[in-house]
Protein backbone atom coordinates (compact mmCIF):
# COMPACT_ATOMS: atom_id res chain seq x y z
CA UNK A 1 0.00 0.00 0.00
CA UNK A 2 1.28 3.33 -1.13
CA UNK A 3 0.84 6.08 1.04
CA UNK A 4 0.83 9.38 0.21
CA UNK A 5 -0.09 12.89 2.65
CA UNK A 6 -1.76 16.23 1.19
CA UNK A 7 -0.98 19.36 2.60
CA UNK A 8 -0.88 23.17 1.77
CA UNK A 9 0.74 26.28 3.39
CA UNK A 10 -2.94 27.71 3.66
CA UNK A 11 -6.34 26.54 3.18
CA UNK A 12 -8.57 27.26 0.15
CA UNK A 13 -6.04 26.15 -2.53
CA UNK A 14 -8.30 22.97 -3.68
CA UNK A 15 -6.74 19.88 -1.42
CA UNK A 16 -9.77 18.03 -0.79
CA UNK A 17 -10.99 18.61 -4.53
CA UNK A 18 -7.17 17.67 -5.49
CA UNK A 19 -7.31 14.45 -3.10
CA UNK A 20 -10.79 12.63 -3.69
CA UNK A 21 -10.48 13.79 -8.03
CA UNK A 22 -7.01 12.33 -7.69
CA UNK A 23 -8.32 9.26 -6.01
CA UNK A 24 -11.51 8.87 -8.97
CA UNK A 25 -8.79 8.78 -11.30
CA UNK A 26 -6.73 6.59 -9.62
CA UNK A 27 -9.88 4.13 -9.11
CA UNK A 28 -10.30 4.68 -12.99
CA UNK A 29 -6.72 3.36 -13.58
CA UNK A 30 -7.23 -0.03 -11.53
CA UNK A 31 -6.01 1.06 -8.12
CA UNK A 32 -7.70 0.72 -5.51
CA UNK A 33 -7.99 4.12 -3.50
CA UNK A 34 -8.76 5.22 -0.09
CA UNK A 35 -9.02 9.15 1.34
CA UNK A 36 -8.64 9.46 4.47
CA UNK A 37 -9.79 12.65 6.31
CA UNK A 38 -7.24 13.92 8.37
CA UNK A 39 -7.95 17.58 8.07
CA UNK A 40 -9.33 18.38 11.25
CA UNK A 41 -9.33 22.51 11.12
CA UNK A 42 -11.87 22.00 8.10
CA UNK A 43 -12.83 18.02 7.78
CA UNK A 44 -15.40 18.51 4.64
CA UNK A 45 -14.22 15.31 2.76
CA UNK A 46 -17.65 13.95 2.96
CA UNK A 47 -19.32 17.33 1.79
CA UNK A 48 -16.56 17.26 -1.19
CA UNK A 49 -17.76 13.02 -2.18
CA UNK A 50 -21.51 13.90 -1.33
CA UNK A 51 -21.41 11.05 1.22
CA UNK A 52 -23.14 11.06 5.17
CA UNK A 53 -21.36 7.95 6.28
CA UNK A 54 -23.32 6.39 8.96
CA UNK A 55 -19.83 5.15 10.51
CA UNK A 56 -16.81 7.81 11.06
CA UNK A 57 -13.22 7.64 13.11
CA UNK A 58 -15.75 8.72 15.76
CA UNK A 59 -16.79 5.34 16.31
CA UNK A 60 -13.21 3.97 15.93
CA UNK A 61 -11.72 6.06 18.82
CA UNK A 62 -14.56 4.60 20.75
CA UNK A 63 -13.56 1.69 19.82
CA UNK A 64 -17.22 0.88 18.46
CA UNK A 65 -15.85 -0.16 14.55
CA UNK A 66 -12.85 -0.93 12.91
CA UNK A 67 -11.02 1.72 10.40
CA UNK A 68 -12.18 -1.11 7.75
CA UNK A 69 -15.55 -1.09 9.06
CA UNK A 70 -16.35 2.66 8.53
CA UNK A 71 -14.63 2.84 5.02
CA UNK A 72 -17.41 3.89 2.57
CA UNK A 73 -17.87 3.52 -0.93
CA UNK A 74 -18.11 7.22 -2.83
CA UNK A 75 -18.67 8.48 -6.57
CA UNK A 76 -16.18 7.11 -8.89
CA UNK A 77 -15.02 3.75 -6.64
CA UNK A 78 -13.12 5.90 -4.16
CA UNK A 79 -13.23 4.93 -1.01
CA UNK A 80 -13.37 7.17 1.97
CA UNK A 81 -12.53 7.10 5.97
CA UNK A 82 -14.85 10.27 7.27
CA UNK A 83 -14.32 12.06 11.07
CA UNK A 84 -11.69 14.01 10.96
CA UNK A 85 -12.85 15.70 14.49
CA UNK A 86 -12.03 13.05 16.31
CA UNK A 87 -8.27 12.97 15.41
CA UNK A 88 -7.79 14.92 18.12
CA UNK A 89 -8.56 12.88 20.82
CA UNK A 90 -6.34 10.12 18.63
CA UNK A 91 -3.65 11.44 19.01
CA UNK A 92 -4.28 12.27 22.65
CA UNK A 93 -5.17 8.48 23.48
CA UNK A 94 -2.86 6.28 25.04
CA UNK A 95 -0.10 3.90 23.53
CA UNK A 96 -2.73 0.95 23.58
CA UNK A 97 -5.21 2.69 21.41
CA UNK A 98 -2.73 4.35 19.29
CA UNK A 99 -1.16 0.77 18.63
CA UNK A 100 -4.64 -0.93 17.75
CA UNK A 101 -5.25 2.15 15.47
CA UNK A 102 -1.95 1.89 13.73
CA UNK A 103 -2.61 -1.89 13.14
CA UNK A 104 -6.02 -1.45 11.56
CA UNK A 105 -4.61 1.35 9.37
CA UNK A 106 -1.94 -1.29 8.27
CA UNK A 107 -4.89 -3.88 7.92
CA UNK A 108 -6.05 -1.67 5.13
CA UNK A 109 -3.47 -2.80 2.52
CA UNK A 110 -6.26 -5.50 2.30
CA UNK A 111 -8.35 -3.67 0.53
CA UNK A 112 -6.16 -0.46 -0.73
CA UNK A 113 -3.39 -0.22 -2.95
CA UNK A 114 -3.06 3.72 -2.55
CA UNK A 115 -3.81 5.47 1.00
CA UNK A 116 -4.21 9.53 0.29
CA UNK A 117 -4.48 11.31 3.63
CA UNK A 118 -6.41 14.69 3.00
CA UNK A 119 -4.75 17.07 5.85
CA UNK A 120 -4.58 20.31 7.18
CA UNK A 121 -3.12 23.15 6.15
CA UNK A 122 -0.12 24.30 7.87
CA UNK A 123 1.98 22.23 10.09
CA UNK A 124 0.73 21.47 13.84
CA UNK A 125 1.98 18.12 15.36
CA UNK A 126 -1.41 16.26 14.29
CA UNK A 127 -0.82 16.95 10.95
CA UNK A 128 2.87 16.16 10.33
CA UNK A 129 1.98 12.53 12.47
CA UNK A 130 0.48 11.68 9.61
CA UNK A 131 3.13 12.89 7.32
CA UNK A 132 5.57 10.82 9.48
CA UNK A 133 3.26 7.96 8.21
CA UNK A 134 3.30 8.88 4.95
CA UNK A 135 5.66 7.41 1.96
CA UNK A 136 5.14 10.88 0.05
CA UNK A 137 4.16 14.10 0.65
CA UNK A 138 2.39 16.74 -1.99
CA UNK A 139 2.39 20.32 -0.89
CA UNK A 140 -0.96 21.83 -3.25
CA UNK A 141 -0.16 25.52 -3.92
CA UNK A 142 -1.97 28.04 -6.19
CA UNK A 143 -0.11 31.11 -8.21
CA UNK A 144 -1.36 33.40 -5.64
CA UNK A 145 1.97 34.82 -3.95
CA UNK A 146 0.78 34.27 -0.08
CA UNK A 147 -0.13 30.84 -1.41
CA UNK A 148 3.58 30.25 -2.58
CA UNK A 149 4.94 31.70 0.76
CA UNK A 150 2.96 29.90 2.85
CA UNK A 151 4.07 26.37 0.93
CA UNK A 152 7.67 27.75 1.56
CA UNK A 153 6.82 27.47 5.14
CA UNK A 154 5.59 24.24 4.78
CA UNK A 155 8.49 22.65 3.27
CA UNK A 156 10.57 24.08 5.70
CA UNK A 157 8.93 22.95 8.57
CA UNK A 158 8.96 19.67 6.82
CA UNK A 159 12.10 19.32 6.35
CA UNK A 160 12.70 20.34 10.02
CA UNK A 161 10.13 17.61 11.51
CA UNK A 162 10.84 15.08 8.79
CA UNK A 163 14.26 15.14 7.45
CA UNK A 164 13.27 11.93 5.14
CA UNK A 165 10.12 13.23 3.51
CA UNK A 166 9.80 12.96 0.22
CA UNK A 167 8.73 16.64 -1.21
CA UNK A 168 6.46 16.99 -4.40
CA UNK A 169 4.96 20.16 -5.58
CA UNK A 170 1.62 20.48 -6.99
CA UNK A 171 0.22 24.15 -8.64
CA UNK A 172 -3.60 23.99 -8.84
CA UNK A 173 -5.16 26.35 -10.48
CA UNK A 174 -2.23 27.05 -12.91
CA UNK A 175 -2.23 26.34 -16.06
CA UNK A 176 1.00 24.16 -17.83
CA UNK A 177 3.18 27.25 -18.44
CA UNK A 178 2.52 28.84 -15.45
CA UNK A 179 3.28 25.93 -13.53
CA UNK A 180 6.59 25.33 -15.20
CA UNK A 181 7.86 28.83 -13.74
CA UNK A 182 5.89 29.37 -10.70
CA UNK A 183 8.02 25.56 -9.72
CA UNK A 184 11.76 27.00 -11.43
CA UNK A 185 11.76 29.96 -8.24
CA UNK A 186 10.07 27.48 -5.83
CA UNK A 187 13.06 25.21 -6.30
CA UNK A 188 15.58 27.73 -5.99
CA UNK A 189 14.07 29.29 -2.97
CA UNK A 190 14.67 25.71 -1.54
CA UNK A 191 17.56 25.15 -2.17
CA UNK A 192 19.08 28.37 -1.59
CA UNK A 193 17.36 28.72 1.81
CA UNK A 194 17.29 25.06 2.74
CA UNK A 195 18.96 23.33 0.61
CA UNK A 196 16.84 21.19 0.10
CA UNK A 197 15.55 19.60 -3.42
CA UNK A 198 12.01 19.14 -3.92
CA UNK A 199 10.13 17.28 -7.03
CA UNK A 200 7.83 18.65 -9.47
CA UNK A 201 4.42 16.96 -10.00
CA UNK A 202 3.03 19.10 -12.05
CA UNK A 203 -0.07 21.48 -11.95
CA UNK A 204 -4.14 21.61 -12.37
CA UNK A 205 -5.48 23.67 -15.15
CA UNK A 206 -8.00 26.44 -13.11
CA UNK A 207 -11.22 25.27 -14.63
CA UNK A 208 -15.21 26.73 -13.82
CA UNK A 209 -16.55 23.52 -14.34
CA UNK A 210 -14.60 21.94 -11.72
CA UNK A 211 -15.51 24.39 -9.13
CA UNK A 212 -19.28 23.74 -10.56
CA UNK A 213 -18.71 20.23 -9.86
CA UNK A 214 -17.54 20.49 -6.10
CA UNK A 215 -20.79 22.68 -5.77
CA UNK A 216 -22.75 20.30 -6.51
CA UNK A 217 -20.78 17.44 -4.64
CA UNK A 218 -19.46 15.54 -8.01
CA UNK A 219 -16.11 15.02 -8.67
CA UNK A 220 -14.97 16.20 -11.28
CA UNK A 221 -13.05 13.42 -13.21
CA UNK A 222 -16.24 11.45 -12.97
CA UNK A 223 -19.11 13.76 -14.43
CA UNK A 224 -16.83 16.11 -16.62
CA UNK A 225 -14.00 13.63 -17.97
CA UNK A 226 -13.08 15.88 -20.68
CA UNK A 227 -12.66 18.89 -18.88
CA UNK A 228 -8.78 20.71 -18.03
CA UNK A 229 -8.57 19.70 -15.17
CA UNK A 230 -9.75 16.16 -15.22
CA UNK A 231 -7.26 15.54 -17.79
CA UNK A 232 -4.24 16.85 -15.98
CA UNK A 233 -5.38 15.10 -12.67
CA UNK A 234 -5.00 11.90 -15.00
CA UNK A 235 -1.51 12.78 -16.02
CA UNK A 236 -0.63 13.36 -12.19
CA UNK A 237 -2.24 10.12 -11.59
CA UNK A 238 -0.16 8.18 -14.20
CA UNK A 239 2.63 9.54 -12.16
CA UNK A 240 1.32 8.96 -8.79
CA UNK A 241 1.37 5.17 -9.97
CA UNK A 242 4.90 4.99 -10.99
CA UNK A 243 5.80 5.99 -7.56
CA UNK A 244 4.53 2.28 -6.41
CA UNK A 245 7.58 0.65 -8.79
CA UNK A 246 10.20 3.41 -7.12
CA UNK A 247 13.31 1.07 -6.48
CA UNK A 248 13.48 2.67 -3.15
CA UNK A 249 9.84 1.87 -2.62
CA UNK A 250 11.11 -1.84 -3.44
CA UNK A 251 13.96 -2.52 -0.89
CA UNK A 252 12.25 -0.46 2.25
N1 LIG B 1 -8.53 23.37 -10.56
C1 LIG B 1 -9.56 24.04 -10.03
N2 LIG B 1 -10.29 24.90 -10.79
C2 LIG B 1 -11.32 25.60 -10.25
N3 LIG B 1 -11.70 25.53 -8.97
C3 LIG B 1 -11.03 24.69 -8.16
C4 LIG B 1 -9.93 23.91 -8.64
N4 LIG B 1 -9.45 23.17 -7.59
C5 LIG B 1 -10.21 23.49 -6.53
N5 LIG B 1 -11.16 24.41 -6.86
C6 LIG B 1 -12.18 24.99 -5.95
O1 LIG B 1 -11.55 25.63 -4.85
C7 LIG B 1 -12.34 25.54 -3.68
C8 LIG B 1 -11.51 25.07 -2.49
O2 LIG B 1 -11.13 23.73 -2.69
P1 LIG B 1 -10.88 22.72 -1.49
O3 LIG B 1 -10.53 21.43 -2.11
O4 LIG B 1 -12.01 22.72 -0.51
O5 LIG B 1 -9.61 23.38 -0.80
P2 LIG B 1 -8.82 22.95 0.54
O6 LIG B 1 -9.13 21.53 0.82
O7 LIG B 1 -7.37 23.17 0.22
O8 LIG B 1 -9.27 23.88 1.62
C9 LIG B 1 -13.49 24.60 -4.02
O9 LIG B 1 -14.65 25.34 -4.23
C10 LIG B 1 -13.05 23.93 -5.32
O10 LIG B 1 -14.10 23.62 -6.16
MG1 LIG C 1 -9.93 20.57 2.51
Amino acid sequence: MLTIAITSGKGGVGKTSFSANLAAALVAAGERTTVFDADLQLANLDIALGINPEFNLQHVVAEEKTLAEIVTKGPGGVQAITGASAVPSLMRAGPKKLGLFFSQLADLKNTTDILIFDCAAGLDNRVVSFLKLSEEVIIVASPDPTSITDAYATVKTIVRRSPNARIKVLFNMANFDEGQKLFAMFEKICWTYLKRKVDYLGSVEYDRRAALATRKRELFVVTDPDGKAARDIRAVAQTVRQWKESPLRQAS
